[in-house]
């Protein structure tokens, strides 16, 4: 899993260690990870959770991914990748000489969101096994939009085609390639601490059932499609937002 250590991944993380699965949680910064692991073991006696301080938009990670995946000597079944970021925005009223900080949002917006999740997904392709999962995580920014340029809401829309694609190179494997697309979630670093209350309250009066997304929520999504149950959905984005219509 990818995007450990924090938020939806760590809360996915935790899920799937309550399901006695053996989980490798990545993410960069080395100490929240190894926090996280901490607190997994913590509340879930006997958890196999193990860290992996990996980058996950450079593609050299790949090497270090798949020597750490074979020296367990057991297939990935479940491949989340729930990396990503929302960009530092560019200025929505750019001039020209501003239309370089907007392609730096759009840039940062991709690597940090479709190049995460294509470095995880090629990189161990050869080591999922046949009837295994890969789930992205998309946002309702790539239904409704996003801050500042729109450059994160377009690669988080960007995962939508990369999925479908998937689903049909990895069919004759039985492995099921599906999309999340969360509507505003509390609970997360996402937007680099709390958001003002007064954007908070706008975003939960937005969804029909009055309240934000819980990380728990979104985890249990995550689960279900890589669980047994879940195995015939596959080249879906699946939305799930409170019944939301409004962009993050
Ligand atoms: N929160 C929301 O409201 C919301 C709504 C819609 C969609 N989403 C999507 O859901 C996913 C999870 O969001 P979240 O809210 O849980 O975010 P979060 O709390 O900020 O957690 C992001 C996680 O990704 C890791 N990460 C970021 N860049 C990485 C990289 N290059 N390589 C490896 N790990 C990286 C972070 O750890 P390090 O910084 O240590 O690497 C952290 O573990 C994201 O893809 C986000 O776009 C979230």
């Amino acid at each position: 899993m990818t995007g450990a250590s924090a938020g939806i991944g760590k809360a996915t993380a935790k899920r799937f260690a309550e399901n006695n699965d053996k989980v490798l949680l990545i993410a960069r910064q080395e100490e929240r990870l190894a926090r996280t692991v901490r607190e997994i073991e913590s509340s879930v006696p006997g958890a196999d959770v193990q860290p992996l301080a990996l980058d996950m938009s450079d593609a050299a990670s790949v090497k270090r991914l798949r020597d750490h995946v074979r020296s367990t000597g057991l297939p990935v079944s479940g491949l989340l990748c729930c990396a990503g970021a929302v960009p530092r925005s560019g200025d929505t009223d750019a001039d020209a000489d501003d239309v370089t900080s907007v392609l730096t949002e759009w840039q940062e917006a991709y690597q940090a969101n479709v190049t995460t999740a294509v470095v995880a997904v090629e990189g161990l392709l050869p080591d999922l096994a046949d009837g295994g999962s890969i789930v992205l995580y998309s946002s309702i920014a790539a239904y409704r939009g996003s801050g500042g340029t729109g450059g994160y809401g377009a690669a988080k829309a960007a995962l939508h085609s990369y999925v479908h694609t998937l689903a049909t190179r990895l069919g004759s494997r039985g492995i099921s390639a599906n999309a999340i697309a969360p509507g505003y979630v509390a609970d997360t670093d996402l937007f680099g601490g709390a958001l003002p209350a007064a954007r908070e309250t706008m975003l939960v009066r937005h969804t029909a059932l009055g309240r934000a997304g819980d990380p728990v929520d979104i985890a249990e999504l995550g689960f279900y499609l890589c669980s047994g149950p879940g195995g015939y959905v596959t080249s879906q984005i699946l939305q799930i937002n409170g019944g939301s219509s409004h962009g993050v």
